[in-house]
């Protein structure tokens, strides 16, 4: 694999990783999409909590009663559907999201000559594939 596509990845982890950490990292806040009972896609932002650079996966938390908890949980085919519900300081609707990542989709502007590389991961979080859109 070349050794930029490689650096791309890991740089992309790293921020990622930077955003579950720190509020005012880039990566903090996320559009999550989801896709409701009718087909019809729903994007929201969330809040990036934890991301595992090992297993390639990413943690958002939210309110069990919320519509992008009962769509995820009935359409675990576009993303990986909620895997715990925690009752803690009283927070009876407190619900975690934790997805494994299939496909990171990088892009860079720039002034001339934007780029964008996809990366694929095995189930294990092992990167897979990785290959240059633009150029
Ligand atoms: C900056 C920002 C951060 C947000 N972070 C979260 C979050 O971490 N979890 C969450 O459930 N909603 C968060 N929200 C609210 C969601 O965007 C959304 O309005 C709400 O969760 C209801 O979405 P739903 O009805 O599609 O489930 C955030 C909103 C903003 C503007």
């Amino acid at each position: 694999m070349p050794s930029e596509l490689a650096h791309i990845n890991d740089s992309a982890w790293e921020q990622l990783a930077a955003a579950a950490d720190y509020p005012e990292a880039s990566f903090r806040y996320v559009s999550l999409c989801s896709v409701d009972a009718a087909s019809r896609p729903q994007a929201r932002m969330v809040v990036l909590r934890r991301a595992d650079v090992a297993q390639r996966l990413l943690e958002i938390h939210t309110d069990v009663r919320s519509a992008k908890w009962h769509e995820l949980s009935a359409n675990p085919q576009a993303t990986a559907p909620p895997a715990a519900t925690h009752e803690a300081d009283g927070k009876a609707h407190f619900g975690v999201v934790t997805f494994r990542t299939e496909v990171l989709d990088w892009f860079q502007l720039r002034r001339q000559n934007n780029r964008r590389a996809c990366f694929a991961y095995g189930a294990n979080g092992r990167l897979a594939s990785s290959q240059w859109v633009n150029p």
